[in-house]
């Protein structure tokens, strides 16, 4: 038994790395997850190891989200929280970014959360039920980043459409909350990717990844699920439009 017991989460991106820890948490507190990545693979081994369900979906093409969607509403006649998580990260400055790049990323990011917070507030207003959104910003939403141009812009919109998407929902009288997380480095395959190609670190060959991210003092990706599990929870029922970050004082702190 658990804080989240029945509720029916759809995870993004949840294949490996944060998306994957959330999955966990939540179902172990008894959430029904639903999982959706385009790594079928590894979604499906992870979905099968925890219980959940996996379905296929690239968060950047509208009519998966429908699908989704029906198949939610089918299934479970209800949706509790979306967790907008999937994404890349293209590593690039204002000099530098394709046309190609930037379009990926916006299509990915801000396109996939806008296009799954519509479905959502459609589905979670269905007979005043309610829900959570929870949308996966970063940090680099809140300071300036040179290398990574085109996320800085989809991490920053998805700061302002979140606050947007309350206010909607609370003029409405929805009862849906949306709020969004700010993580900092944490270990996982996206930036094992980038500290590798900018500090020269490679975490695939390193003997001890643990013992790299400890010495880095980055996080792990439970420290970021657990922020989600609770902004999923009832306990959080008065907590809406608001930022969370979680980065060990990173943004904030200036290291003497
Ligand atoms: N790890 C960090 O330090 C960090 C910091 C700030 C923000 N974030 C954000 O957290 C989220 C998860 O990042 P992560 O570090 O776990 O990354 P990751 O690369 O380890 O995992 C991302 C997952 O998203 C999936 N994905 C990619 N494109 C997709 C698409 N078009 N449709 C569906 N799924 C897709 C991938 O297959 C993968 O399973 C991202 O939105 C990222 O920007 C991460």
């Amino acid at each position: 038994m658990g804080n989240l017991d029945g509720k029916v989460v759809v995870i993004t991106g949840a294949a490996q790395g944060l998306g994957e820890a959330d999955a966990r948490i939540l179902t172990e507190r008894g959430a029904r997850v639903v999982m959706t990545d385009i790594n079928d693979e590894r979604g499906e081994a992870v979905a099968k190891d925890i219980g959940a369900d996996y379905r296929h979906q690239d968060v950047s093409d509208e009519d998966s989200w429908d699908e989704l969607m029906s198949h939610i509403n089918a299934r479970y006649d209800r949706l509790d929280v979306l967790v907008n998580n999937a994404g890349i990260a293209v590593i690039a400055n204002i000099e530098s970014t394709t046309t190609q790049q930037w379009s990926q990323t916006l299509n990915i990011h801000l396109n996939g959360t806008f296009f799954g917070c519509q479905r959502a507030v459609q589905l979670m207003k269905k007979d005043q039920q309610g829900g959570s959104i929870i949308n996966m910003s970063s940090v680099v939403a809140l300071q300036g980043y040179a290398d990574y141009i085109a996320y800085a812009a989809a991490k920053g919109a998805i700061r302002s459409m979140t606050k947007s998407i309350a206010a909607h929902c609370l003029a409405k009288g929805y009862n849906i909350r949306c709020n969004s997380i700010y993580p900092g480095s944490i270990s996982t395959p996206m930036v094992h990717a980038a500290l590798a190609h900018s500090a020269g670190i490679d975490f695939e060959a390193a003997q001890d990844p643990e013992a790299l991210r400890l010495q880095l003092g980055i996080g792990e990706p439970n420290d970021v699920a657990h922020m989600v599990a609770f902004l999923a929870s009832d306990e959080a029922k008065h907590i809406n439009a608001a930022e969370f970050v979680v980065d060990n004082g990173m943004s904030s702190v200036v290291r003497t």
